[in-house]
Order: C-alpha cells, then structure tokens, then sequence
C-alpha cells in the first residue's frame, strides 16, 4: 500500500516533468531519495543520545544523501507511537529506534512491518520484537569491564573485603540485563568466595538520575559498609558521587559508569569516579546508517553475527562493536578519537587535571 503510493508519487513527479520543457527529472530522483526515521528514547538518562547519537546519524546521512528525521521521544511512550506513526505516514523507507521498553518498541516495529517499512533496533534490542537488523556493542563485554574495573580500583586503593553495591539500569531495558549479566560474572565468584561482600543491589527505573541518588541515598542508610559501586553508567555514576560527597565519602568508594560523558570524565579526573566505558558511538551511528541506507534502497545487507532473541525465539542479524575501559591514566584516548574535545572538558578546576593527563 504504503510502496504504492510511494510509486504513484515518483510517476506524478516523471510525468510532471516529461512535460516540461527542459525535461529536468529532480522530482523524480526526490521522490525516489531513501528517507530513513529515527527515535531516539530520551535526552535525560544519558548525555549520549542527543550529543554523540543524533551527530553522528546525522553526518552519516547528510555524507550518504539520503532523507532523514531524527526525533527524541523523551521518554514518553505514548509520543514514542506518535512519533513512528507520523513517521510511517511520511513515507520513510526504514525505521531505526532505540525502544523505550520492549513491549511499546514491539508495538512500533510491528506496525512499521506491515506497513513495508523496514526496521532496525538501534543499540537497544526489542525483546520479541521484528526488527531486520540489530546494531549496539557487545553490552555484556560492557558490563564485564565495569566489574572488572571495579574490582581493580578497590585493589588500586587497597581495600580489603569491599561491600558491594549495585545500582543497575532499567529493568525494562534490555542492556541493562546485559550490563548486569556482565559485572555479575566478575563480581558473583567473589561474593560467592567470600572476597567481597554483597551489599544492596537495585534497577533504577528508566535510568532516571534523580531515582538513581534517592535509591543510593538509602542505600547508604541502610548499609554504612559500602566500600564500592557499580552505577551502570556516568548519569547513575554521578548521581552516587553526589551522595558520597554530602557524606564526605567521594573519592574513598570507587565508582563506575559508561558511557565516557564529559561529566564522568571530569569526575574520573577528579578522582571521584574509578572508572567508565567508552562506546565509540560514531561507529555504530555509521554502522546503522549504512544498513539504514542499503535497507531503504532494497538491498539486503549480510552480518557477521546474529543476537538471539530469547522472547520471540529468533537470530537477530546483529552489528556488535566493542566497547573499551576507560580510567584517569587514558581518559585522553577518548579526546584522541573525537568523542570529546579538551575545551569541552578541560573547564575550572579540571584544567590542571587535564594537563597533568596529557590533555590539552
Ligand atoms: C545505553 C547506554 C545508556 C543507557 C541510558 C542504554 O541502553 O546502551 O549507553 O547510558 O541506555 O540511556
């Protein structure tokens, strides 16, 4: 139906022209140009969507030509619907999204099916979704290299039988099972071993920050032990970081994040995260967009990989990139690569830090 249209509009276009003198077949090709929608989830549970993800999307297809709408759903899933649909309507060749949950991400996916739009989930799998193709890192390695971090900065700073404290993502977020399927591998054994202890262990709804400092807030009510926490990315990382410096705590509890924000680098510089996972997001912006962009002109692209999809019992054709660790003594290696610049994160009292990392 949808294909129909589309058809019906290019022929208007050829015969518009074919009329004019000077036979010029702009339309035509307009008409025929992919368009390709994107949603991304919100602009609030991590810096990345709107400063690294929208960029790179969008200087991948401006280099590639094709049409493209890139809207944030803000984390309304109602506006996410709206969204596809408006999109859907407009004629866009391939839908691209990063679900807010797998349930309405499902809902969206399958009516972009029938409706012969191809679909792409975009860093977040859609659990029993329909997708085409799959494009994010290697979520578990990410999560093993937070576990691994962690254990690392509590060795750095010499302490002893640690007490644990987890602060995972939203439940409803397929890679923060993952994340958390990563760090457990590396933490479980010592818990089980009696090296570290178990302390509290929570999802934080939606990534959301502000839940994210009342939970670790309680947390360390409930339990003045903790000695090390394993906050899933930069925003939760920083959320917890508040907390310990109202109790004079920063610096002494090593904690984790992702995502290489210019935040959480500035509080590793600062001493008061242990570390972060650096995502290199122009990869997987230009990743998605290329298969975005050989969707949209027919083509069927082959991967390497596939993700299975426990849900919906499926092989999901899947692009994983892989995610690096990131600490004080190579935080530089990110401004290497572009990510962030040093004006971006060498500001007030990070300044010296930056010189004494080699940034400049
Ligand atoms: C992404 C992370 C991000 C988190 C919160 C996850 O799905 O992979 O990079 O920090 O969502 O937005």
């Amino acid at each position: 139906m949808r294909k129909g249209i589309i058809t019906l509009i290019a022929l208007g276009a050829l015969t518009v022209s074919g009329l004019s003198a000077c036979g010029n077949d702009e339309e035509s090709d307009d008409a025929k140009t992919p368009k390709i929608g994107v949603i991304l989830p919100d602009s609030k549970s991590s810096a990345r969507w709107e400063t690294a993800d929208r960029k790179y999307l969008e200087a991948a297809f401006k280099a590639a030509g094709v049409k493209y709408d890139i809207q944030n759903a803000q984390n309304d899933k109602q506006a996410f619907q709206t969204i596809a649909d408006q999109m859907i309507t407009s004629g866009v060749n391939v839908l691209m999204i990063a679900n807010l949950d797998s349930g309405t991400g499902k809902a969206v996916l399958d009516k972009a099916k029938q409706q012969g739009v191809a679909t792409i989930d975009y860093d977040r799998l859609t659990l029993g979704g329909s997708a085409s193709y799959y494009v994010s890192f290697d979520n578990v390695a990410v999560g093993r290299l937070q576990g691994e971090g962690l254990v690392k900065c509590l060795a750095d700073k010499g302490i002893s039988t640690p007490t644990i404290a987890e602060l995972n993502g939203s439940q409803t977020d397929n890679n923060a099972t993952l994340f958390k399927s990563g760090y457990d591998s590396v933490l479980q054994p010592k818990y089980d071993s009696g090296e570290f202890i178990k302390g509290p262990d929570q999802w934080v709804p939606e990534w959301d920050n502000a839940q994210g400092s009342t939970i670790f807030e309680q947390m360390l009510t409930s339990d003045k032990n903790i000695s090390g926490v394993l906050a899933a990315n930069d925003g939760l990382g920083n959320a917890v970081i508040s907390v310990l410096k109202k109790n004079q705590m920063n610096g002494r509890v090593p904690v984790t994040g992702q995502d290489a924000t210019v935040q959480g680098l500035q509080n590793i510089l600062l001493g008061d995260q242990c570390m972060t996972v650096y995502k290199a997001i122009e990869q997987e912006a230009d990743a998605a967009a290329g298969l975005a962009i050989a969707l949209a002109k027919g083509d069927k692209e082959s991967t390497s990989q596939t993700v299975h999809d426990p849900t919906g019992d499926r092989d999901v054709p899947s692009i994983l990139l892989t995610p690096k660790a990131i600490y004080a003594d190579n935080v530089k290696d990110v401004i290497d690569d572009g990510y962030v610049t040093a004006a971006e994160l060498c500001t007030g009292d990070i300044t010296s830090k930056c010189a004494e990392a080699g940034i400049q």
